[in-house]
């Protein structure tokens, strides 16, 4: 699929006030500083779309991103984040509970995850989460260009590992980098076919 344009549409703090013109969307959702901005900028092939930062917790709201005036990319904020509040944290789960449960146009969740490391607890209660609450995610690793494609295999490996322990099968699952651009044509064309299945139901 070809990214004829990307903007930014709209922060905020609730799903309620979410666009409402009925476009489908597709979220973004990971650690804090697993990379999410910067695949979204990496994907639209724009730099500064997303705002990217080294230190963790830079998304702060759900941001709506407008793609080929036809559909949204939503940056969230990521969980984590070793130095929020407690009064932040549970502001967050809120929020992003309630956006991921309640979002009607949502169609499919991509759950970022650090390649570089073994699986983590929280990475895995997430996605255990969503599986249990229905909402359909995908796996996108992010930072390959760090690691041996060894060191890759075997992570990758561990995660479906854990995750089979509770799933019979595995969820869609994409292997990207923000720096190489690896996998932007797998998920863009991933996204366009779930797009037109969408648009044919
Ligand atoms: P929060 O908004 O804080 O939750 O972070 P985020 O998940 O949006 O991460 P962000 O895109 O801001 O990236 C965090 C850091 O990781 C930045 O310094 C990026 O340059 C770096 N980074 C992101 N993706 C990659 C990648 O694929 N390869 C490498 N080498 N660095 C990356
Ligand atoms: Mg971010």
């Amino acid at each position: 699929m070809d990214i004829l344009s990307a903007s930014f549409l709209i922060s905020n703090t609730t799903f309620k006030k979410c666009p409402q013109d009925e476009k489908p969307e597709f979220a973004f959702i990971g650690r804090s500083n697993v990379g999410k901005s910067s695949l979204i900028n990496m994907l639209t092939g724009k730099k500064k779309l997303a705002k990217t930062s080294s230190t963790p917790g830079k998304t702060q709201l759900i941001n709506h991103f407008e793609i080929n005036k036809e559909w949204y990319l939503v940056d969230l904020p990521g969980y984590g984040y070793a130095k929020a509040s407690k009064k932040s944290r549970q502001s967050w789960e809120i929020f992003i509970t309630e956006y991921l449960l309640h979002r009607e146009t949502l169609l499919t969740t991509f759950v970022l995850i650090d390649a570089r490391l073994p699986p983590q607890k929280i990475d895995l209660e997430f996605m255990n989460w969503c599986g249990g609450k229905g909402i359909p995610f995908t796996i996108v690793y992010t930072k390959t260009d760090k690691l041996s494609s060894s060191a890759l295999q075997r992570n990758l490996k561990a995660y479906s590992k854990e995750l089979l322990k509770y799933w019979d099968e595995l969820p869609p699952i994409f292997v990207t980098s923000a720096e190489s651009k690896l996998g932007r044509e797998s998920v863009l064309n991933y996204v366009n076919e779930i797009l037109v299945a969408f648009k044919a139901s």
